[in-house]
């Protein structure tokens, strides 16, 4: 694999300043939002008002936690432009994420905060390892979803050819790779899989690609993948996290010469961890609930917004900006069976460590009386004996009693067997009747 470590004068002087220069600026730019959000957006003024706090409360970062938290509820309740804090004329651009229950919540963009984003998302794209001159092949998807879009303006603005192919027609992803020699993929982790299944299936083997790095997110993913992935392209694996209601992809995003974690681009985003159950703040190292209050967003700022994701904060290494660790699931992903809390990652990297079976796989949820059950649907892999990928189900079932503590089933089945997403994969099927 290249040395794509980034050259002198490739970075932006924020990233390597030094914490105190970084903080003074946050500080700077709370102020700063906090404000506007009071002073524009109805709900931040009630809200702020119900808890008895006015924006000249908080004078230092630390004060944040005297604001009140949002919600996704909230971005529902004022749909579908109740949470802009600029006249709707000035939003160039809305996106929106579906959710899988009701309204979806829609977020708007100035020009400006198109202009930080691309920002932020060049920076992304060079510290995963991409530069000027790359070609790169975007299979994230175009449309109300944040992740064509983002990667598409950040790519341009850092000086890429990008190809714009949004995610889909998977044969066609495969002769495109061929055909335009990208230096870089952008795609989720789980569609890339398909993709790598695919050039097999065309008898191209996949380490011979033009591919330099992939940079994948959109949905959790561990490090055993990041070593499935490099192993099976010989390129890096590179992770980048963001969410719509924050900005869209470029969030945060992991620098190729670590690959420790994602460094929070903490000059737009200012990032804390909470007790998901009490909302106390936790210090750096503990792991929590992510949340994130937006420092420059003109149009929908955000004031603690509460992302769900399980995480915690680590102190910057390639960067000055504080790590979050690869995310392990949303607190909504999180299976409770038999009392013992599990993530889908941890399933992930369990299959990873038994060589007969492939990373395509489903956690199943279903229901015998009154007691929940999990059924883990998994691929044997192409290369695997059935009698021998039989054996690694059982071998499987057996590592998660003795690492996660709780009993399942599992399911082994033939490639192909698991359902596929171009997407996002839909990790947990439900099947437990309602009560
Ligand atoms: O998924 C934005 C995005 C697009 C990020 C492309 C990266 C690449 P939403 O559709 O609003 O936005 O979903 C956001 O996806 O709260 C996480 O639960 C999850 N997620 C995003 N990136 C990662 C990641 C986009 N790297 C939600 N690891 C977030 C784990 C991720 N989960």
């Amino acid at each position: 694999m290249d040395d794509l470590s980034p050259r002198p004068g490739d970075l932006e002087p924020i990233e390597t300043a030094s914490v105190d220069e970084l903080r003074t600026l946050q500080t700077e730019r709370l102020h700063w939002t906090v404000r506007h959000a009071y002073d524009n957006v109805p709900h931040y003024r009630a809200a702020f008002d119900a808890v008895g706090v006015h924006p000249d409360d908080v004078k230092e970062l630390a004060d944040l936690a005297k604001l009140p938290f949002t919600a996704k509820a909230d971005l529902r309740d004022n749909y579908p432009f109740g949470m802009f804090a600029v006249p709707r004329e000035q939003v160039v651009r809305v996106h929106a994420s579906s959710g899988t229950t009701g309204k979806p919540t829609v977020v708007g963009y100035t020009r400006d905060d198109i202009e930080t984003w691309s920002t932020v998302m060049a920076r992304s794209i060079r510290a995963a390892g991409g530069r000027a001159g790359h070609i790169l092949h975007n299979a994230y998807g175009y449309g109300l979803f944040t992740g064509g879009l983002g990667a598409h303006y950040g790519a341009e603005k850092l000086g890429c050819t990008v190809v714009p192919v949004s995610g889909g027609m998977t044969e066609r992803q495969v002769h495109l790779i061929q055909d335009f020699r990208p230096d870089l993929i952008m795609v989720t982790p789980s569609y890339m899989l398909s993709i790598i299944d695919e050039m097999e299936r065309q008898g191209i083997d996949p380490r011979s690609t033009s591919l330099k790095v992939g940079i994948f997110g959109a949905e959790p993913w561990t490090n055993d993948m990041r070593r499935e992935m490099e192993q099976r392209l010989d390129m890096h694996a590179v992770d980048i996290y963001g969410l719509s209601e924050v900005m869209g992809p470029g969030v945060a995003n992991e620098c190729v010469e670590t690959k420790d974690g994602l460094h929070v681009w903490e000059d737009h985003f200012y990032p804390e961890i909470i007790d998901p159950v009490t909302g106390e703040v936790l210090p750096d190292g503990e792991v929590g609930e992510l949340v994130f209050t937006s420092l420059t967003k003109q149009a929908m700022p955000v004031i603690r917004y509460r992302t769900r994701d399980v995480t915690r904060l680590l102190p910057g290494t390639a960067r000055t900006m504080r790590r979050v660790e690869k995310i392990t699931g949303r607190t909504d992903d999180m299976i409770i069976l038999r009392g013992v809390n599990l993530f889908p990652t941890q399933i992930e990297e369990l299959i990873l460590s038994t060589p007969e079976l492939s990373p395509h796989f489903q956690c199943v949820l279903g229901r015998t009386g009154n007691l929940d059950n999990l059924t883990v649907r998994v691929e044997r892999r192409e290369t695997a004996p059935f009698e021998g990928a039989q054996e690694s189900g059982v071998l499987l079932q057996r590592l998660i009693k003795n690492s996660i503590g709780v009993t399942v089933a599992v399911e082994v089945v033939e490639p192909a067997g698991v359902e596929r997403s171009v997407g996002k994969m839909r990790r947990i099927v439900d099947q437990r009747p309602a009560r």
